[in-house]
């Protein structure tokens, strides 16, 4: 472990150099872009960016609807730095590879975390285009709850409180002002690539689950141990619905991701203003 800690200190080192060299921005929050909601990114302001492949450490983005690019710049004023595409436990990569940019943001300067994702409505009362303010998870990608690489000096026990409840008190009051649907909820991860069967959506909504996805829990596990602040959405592609026999798609996980880009943005923004500049 002391040795993996090591290995990956000196990358994160290697990687927050080489962005250091390309951009003298101090991001103070990180945000990921999930599948489809990446065009966040061509929002940020005065935007420096970077291919994954460019920077040390980093793992290549394959998925349909990422780009593969860490961009600096400013967003409602506050310096961030953000990932347009992350990385899946399905494509291979281990849980460090997708939290490795992770450690590199907060190298950068990062305190907060804020992170998207599409994911399927399991509750029964979501419809597509809904936000999730993500609360709490279920961890069923991975047999262990925590990051296989832990230095060794924070304890095994995770803290109660994942997930920051000031933020997530801004990004409900937003909705609520800009009129559209959320709610506040527990994400359930899978490993993927598939969706799941109807008996399996079924379990998860027993299991307490509101939303089901494939991504999110490894970063969001890395920035805990590293004390940030986090933030996490999901944006419901499609319903997860046990008694109806309809199979997500792809196409419409991306195109309801679309729609809800703007919804997305609007909390982002908020709570950069709200949190960053008070
Ligand atoms: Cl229905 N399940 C999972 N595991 N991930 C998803 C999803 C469903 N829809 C989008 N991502």
């Amino acid at each position: 472990v002391a040795a993996n800690v090591a290995r990956r200190d000196s990358l994160r080192d290697q990687a927050v150099a080489s962005i250091r060299r390309c951009c003298e921005t101090r991001p103070i929050a990180a945000i990921i872009l999930g599948s489809g909601l990446g065009g966040l990114a061509d929002k940020i302001d005065n935007a420096v960016s970077m291919a994954y492949s460019d920077i040390p450490g980093f793992a290549k983005s394959t998925a349909g609807g990422h780009r593969g690019q860490l961009i600096l710049g400013t967003l409602a004023d506050a310096p961030v730095v953000a990932m347009a595409g992350r990385f899946h436990r399905y494509e291979g990569w281990s849980i460090d590879d997708v939290a490795f940019p992770v450690h590199v943001m907060h190298a950068l300067g990062a305190s907060r975390l804020i992170v998207s994702n599409a994911a399927g409505g399991v509750n029964p009362k979501l419809s597509v285009g809904d936000i999730i303010v993500i609360r709490d998870h279920i961890n069923l990608m991975t047999s262990v709850s925590r990051c296989a690489v832990r230095p060794s000096n924070l304890p095994l026990s995770r803290r109660g409180e994942i997930y920051d409840s000031a933020m997530s008190a801004i990004a409900m009051q937003t909705a609520l002002e800009q009129n559209f649907t959320a709610y506040q909820g527990t994400y359930l991860a899978t490993f993927g690539p598939t969706y799941e069967t109807r008996a399996e959506y079924r379990m998860q909504r027993k299991l307490g689950a509101d939303v089901a996805g494939m991504s999110t829990v490894p970063e969001v596990l890395a920035a805990s141990e590293l004390g940030m602040a986090t933030l996490g959405l999901s944006l419901v592609t499609n319903v997860a619905n046990p008694d109806i026999s309809v199979k997500a798609a792809h196409d419409e996980v991306l195109e309801a991701g679309r729609d809800g880009a703007g919804k997305m943005e609007s909390i982002v923004r908020r709570v950069l203003v709200d949190v960053l500049r008070i």
